[in-house]
This record gives structure tokens, sequence and C-alpha cells, in this order.
């Protein structure tokens, strides 16, 4: 069903939402526990998000230090605020057209105002699929390569994600690989860290799930091997720093053995899949 643009009185120029959804949508928000939640409309069933103003200056800040120190270069701390919610819907439409362009698979905006965004509903977290053995092992390890070689050729166009862990990659109904959450704004980044940036955000969620589970290091040394493939290895290079640091950390935390929490396991086996990378390519 075509939708009918109109625009809405007291908002920007640029909203466009068919009457009749905006009307569902103001009607079922006040039902909603949370700022994302999904709708039926007609016969599609759709996402509605809410921007959520969840980072502050000293959060910004606060990235913008560790990203500083771990890659060794000064950042702007433009580079780690979000838009302000009134212009995150429009910031987040633009990045799913800019992406489409490049052919990655990205949810259809159905519409957009300054208040939310909707987009098609669109498959299954890849987090989920790891999480719940949703496939088998060999199947899941295809499906996180291909997020892999997904991510090399946007940062091979001199595009990126922002925000690439497995929990904001879907798996759509035909077995794609489809990415959301684009409200990150690296704009102020060069485009190397920003692949940098990308990269880490992809494994440091991938080895190491938010959920109590062994860490997943076979799984993430072959998307580090498919998407090095693509785009060589330049961005996981920058990580040297990084690497330095972790290894300080780790020394400190391994004599606690199993006993360590989640963050301290993910410090030991990416600090250990970072040396035999480096080492490999020569840079240690
Ligand atoms: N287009 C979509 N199709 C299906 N599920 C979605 C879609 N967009 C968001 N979701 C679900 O909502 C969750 C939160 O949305 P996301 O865009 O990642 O916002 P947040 O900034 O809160 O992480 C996602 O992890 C996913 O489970
Ligand atoms: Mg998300």
């Amino acid at each position: 069903m075509p939708y009918q643009h109109v625009h809405l009185e007291g908002t920007a120029q640029t909203d466009s939402v068919d009457p009749d959804l905006h009307a569902a949508i103001k009607q079922a928000t006040p039902q909603q526990k949370k700022h994302v939640f999904t709708i039926k409309h007609g016969d599609r069933q759709l996402v509605v998000k809410y921007p959520e103003d969840k980072r502050g200056y000293f959060k910004a800040f606060g990235e913008r230090l560790y990203f500083s120190l771990l890659t060794n270069h000064n950042i702007p701390i433009s580079a780690f605020q979000l838009k302000p919610p009134k212009e995150r819907t429009h910031f987040e439409a633009a990045r799913i057209s800019e992406l489409k362009k490049l052919n990655i698979n990205v949810p259809e905006v159905v519409a957009v105002t300054a208040d939310y965004i909707v987009l098609e509903h669109c498959g299954t977290r890849l987090e989920d699929f790891i999480r719940y053995g949703y496939a088998s092992a060999n199947k899941i390890e295809r499906l996180v390569c291909n997020a892999a070689e997904q991510l090399a050729h946007m940062h091979s166009n001199q595009a990126w994600h922002g925000a690439p862990q497995v929990r904001n990659i879907m798996i759509l109904d035909n077995g794609n690989v489809a990415f959301i959450d684009f409200e990150e704004n690296l704009e102020g980044l060069p485009h190397l860290m920003r692949e940098t940036y990308d990269i880490l955000q992809f494994i440091g969620a991938l080895i190491v799930p938010r959920y109590d589970s062994q860490p997943l290091i076979d799984l993430t040394e072959a998307a580090v091997e498919r998407y090095i493939a693509i785009r060589g290895p330049e961005p996981l290079l920058q990580l040297k720093t990084y690497y330095k640091y972790l290894s300080t950390a780790k020394k400190l935390i391994k004599p606690f053995g199993s006993r360590v929490g989640r963050d301290a396991t993910r410090i030991i086996v990416l600090c250990e899949m970072l040396e035999s990378l480096l080492k490999r390519e020569g840079v240690l």
C-alpha cells in the first residue's frame, strides 16, 4: 500500500507519515514499556522507534577519552555525541538511505517525524541466533562471516555503521543479513577511525556475548578473517595501543582465573586474539 505523505503541524518540513499510521502510533504509544516497539498496520509489521535521550556530555567525554587512548589519536568529542533527539530520527533515516545505495540490507523507512521513525520489521537478531542456537553452528558461522563481509564492504566504500554489535544485526526470513540502529554519529572521525571503532564494536560484542556463554573465539576469528580478506587489516592494526592496555589489564586479571566476570573475560580473550593477529601482521 503506498503511503500518503503529509506535513505535520509543528514538525520539520521533511516529516512524512501516513495520517492513519500516525494516529495508530499515538494511540499505541502510552501502552509501551520500551522506546522501540512493533505495531501492525494494515498487513505490515512495523517497528516504531522513539529516540532516547540517553547520552549526556560526560558519557560522550568518557568515550572520547577511551577511544583516543586506545587508538593513540586525539579524537573530537563531537564524534561521540548523538544528535539531539529531535534531529536523530532524520539522521537515522539518512544513514539508512546512504547504506541502501551500497546494497547493504537495511529496513525500509516507512515514516519519519521529529518524534519517531517507523521501519519495516526485519527478521531476528543475530545475537538471538547465536544465543538460542536458532541455526546449526555451521550456519551461524556463515551468517556471522557474512555480516563481517558486509561491514568490510561498507568500509571499503567509505561508509560505516556506528554500532554493529550482534544485537544490531538481523537475519531476514530469506537468510540474508541486515543491519539496524544507526543513531551513532561518527561523522567527526577520520574514516580509518570509524572503521576501527566499528570493527571493535563488532568483535567485542561477538567474542563474549552479553549473556552467559563461553567466549566465542573461533567464531570471532573466522569473522575477522573474512573482514580482512575484503577490507585488509588496517582498521585492526590501529588497535595496537589498545592491545597494550589490554595486555596490562590481562596480567592483573588473569590470576583470578575463572572467577572473573564477563568484562574481564572479554579483556583476556580479546587481548589474546589481537596479540596473535598483530604478530601475524608483523606489527608486534
Ligand atoms: N527494523 C527492525 N526489525 C525488527 N526488529 C527491530 C527493528 N528495529 C529495531 N528492532 C528491535 O528493537 C531493538 C532496539 O532497536 P535499535 O534500533 O537497536 O535501538 P536501540 O538504540 O535502543 O538499540 C533491536 O535490538 C531489535 O531487537
Ligand atoms: Mg540497538
